[in-house]
């Protein structure tokens, strides 16, 4: 296991400290002073314009902080994940979701630990792409033989936010076939995502990495539980498999599965034939790539899929073979341990200008969180830095109404991601005007307005006066990039996903993070065992329970109907 270099000890790091001592931020001046800026601050990474310039750097800032990722060896990790090196040295595995979306026929083939890693992804992408042409030209059908018209996915996690955040960012390329997502074990979730449902015409699938986690699948035996109750009402199974098809028959035209686990999928009663596997090498948050994505395969068809895993790609290889300076998952990395490490910051808004994007902050969130919110290094030691910010959002403009404000005029330094599209999914038009048009000029208005702000001065010139003047300036110089695209299509949203994992990666690098384990998720759910007894009554497990916790318990039972 290679030692994490501290990156507080790298030249780098006293350079930025400095550099930092020294920072009087001023977008209005650095703009005015330098007709170069945009230009050399903007990049193009495939179909993404990325203008970093309303950041709070300049040359020699951004020059210290690419030498810190020299300094920490960002590239060198990244190759070491691509050749398959155990970087997830906690779980001693390799760390391989690029491999994932390698096209096929890469040359050389990819060979790790003696597995046939190419092969044996494309092997699982055709098994998907013929699935899901048969469901989606009706040759599968339900148990009466009925055509498939909703796909219930029942997952958690990184077998949830992909898809669901994927499934609606690209509804309009959608077909016949509509896709819901169940992960909550509160028994809600499945009970409203299946309001309404035909069980002749619905597909489940279980989509659980490890096959064992509660919540999936407690909500996967509610699932059978509804179909079964469905089919007896319509009389096409009976109780005890009298009707024209049994349970079991059932369960073999409305359950596939995916997971690493297949021994566990045939152990719910579900055919292996109707499995689709991955590896142990996919982690939950980076596996919509994989069979994961079985949902989208069967709403989007293989095509669009392919395409999303061609996104992916594109910018795999950016990161792969970008010099450091021009790098734009490692610039964006880089400005996030600047912000974090250097200038304070806490949290990080994302806020796409795209409502079909409204689950893009909660996928990000278990992708930056679940894998940078640690403590320890990748070798056990303690972290030297903070690490881990808090990333959140809402797509704009629903935003402005809500928390802009605290962008705006808080005492809060939160660098914010500004992402648009230049087409929209539906063009409309008020009155004669482009709505997308007013929609793209709010996404310019408020960059500018947190870049460059207005001063009392401005203020006062519209004719305002007294203790209204303060409150109405803005101090500018709130950080935002801006990620620009052509339209919201699979190539792009794939291409969008892996500059943020990529973006990760280099934090994780950086602070000498493990950045594929999830050692903090263990101790809650271990607890949630133990306690689920107190809930149910022993009096013993209740006992056993600190004092808050029984209090809480006495609440809940007293107010239980
Ligand atoms: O929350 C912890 C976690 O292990 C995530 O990392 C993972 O994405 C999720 O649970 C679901 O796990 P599984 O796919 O094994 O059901």
């Amino acid at each position: 296991m290679t030692t994490p270099i501290d990156p507080t000890a790298t030249p780098a790091w006293t350079e930025l400290t400095a550099l930092a001592a020294d920072l009087k931020p001023d977008l209005r001046g650095w703009f005015a002073d330098d007709p170069g800026r945009v230009e050399r601050l903007s990049f193009e990474l495939a179909d993404l314009h990325v203008d970093l310039s309303k950041n709070l750097v300049d040359d020699e800032i951004v020059g210290a902080l690419v030498r810190l990722a020299e300094q920490t060896g960002v590239a060198e990790r990244f190759a070491a994940m691509l050749r398959g090196e155990h970087i997830n040295t906690t779980e001693d595995r390799p760390v391989l979701h690029t491999a994932l979306r390698r096209p096929p026929g890469s040359e050389p083939p990819l060979v790790v630990d003696g597995q046939q890693v190419d092969r044996d992804v494309q092997q699982v992408l055709d098994a998907m792409s013929a699935f899901a042409d048969r469901v989606r030209s009706g040759e599968w059908t339900g148990v009466t033989g009925k055509p498939v018209k909703t796909v219930v996915n029942i997952g958690i996690g990184g077998s949830d936010l992909g898809p669901a955040m994927i499934s609606a960012a690209l509804e309009p390329f959608g077909g016949e076939i509509e896709a819901r997502f169940v992960s909550n074990i509160d028994p809600f979730d499945l009970a409203h995502k299946t309001k309404g449902l035909d069980p002749e015409t619905t597909l489940f699938i279980v989509a659980s990495k490890t096959f064992t986690t509660l919540e999936t699948l407690t909500n996967a035996r509610l699932a059978r539980d509804w179909l079964w109750a469905g089919l007896e009402k319509a009389g096409a199974i009976g109780p005890t498999g009298s009707g024209t098809g049994s349970k079991e028959d059932a369960v073999a035209h409305h359950f596939v599965a995916v997971s690493t686990a297949l021994d566990k999928v045939e152990a719910f009663g579900i055919d292996p034939a109707n499995a689709f596997g991955f590896w142990d090498w996919v982690g939950g948050r980076y596996s919509v790539c994989s069979a994961i994505g079985l949902s989208l395969v069967l709403k989007f068809g293989p095509k669009n899929f392919r395409e999303l895993l061609a996104g992916f790609h594109t910018v795999d290889e950016h990161m792969a073979s970008t010099p450091l300076a021009s790098n734009v998952p490692v610039l964006m990395g880089l400005l996030n341990v600047w912000y974090t490490n250097f200038l304070g910051a806490q949290s990080h808004a994302v806020l796409p200008y795209a409502q079909q994007l409204s689950r893009f902050a909660a996928y990000l969130q278990q992708l930056t969180m679940e894998s940078n919110g640690k403590r320890v290094r990748w070798d056990g030691s303690p972290v030297t830095t903070e690490t881990g910010e808090i990333f959140w959002g809402e797509p704009g403009t629903n935003g402005q109404h809500a928390f802009y404000q605290l962008l705006h005029q808080g005492t809060r330094l939160i660098p914010a991601d500004f992402i648009a599209f230049a087409n929209p999914a539906y063009a409309l038009e008020d009155d004669g005007r482009d709505v997308h048009g007013l929609f793209i000029a709010n996404f310019l208005a408020q960059t500018k307005a947190l870049a460059f702000g207005k001063t009392a001065e401005e203020v006062e010139a519209e004719g305002t006066t007294g203790a209204l003047v303060a409150a109405r300036t803005f101090p500018g110089n709130r950080p935002t990039t801006s990620i620009f695209a052509p339209a919201l299509t699979p190539r792009v949203l794939g291409e969008l996903i892996a500059l943020y994992e990529h973006i990760t990666f280099t934090q994780g690098v950086i602070w000498g993070i493990n950045s594929f384990d999830q050692w903090g998720v263990e101790l809650g759910k271990q607890l949630a065992l133990q306690i689920a007894p107190a809930v149910e009554g022993d009096t013993a497990a209740y006992d056993s329970q600190d004092a808050s916790t029984r209090a809480l318990l006495d609440y809940y039972k007293s107010h239980r109907a």
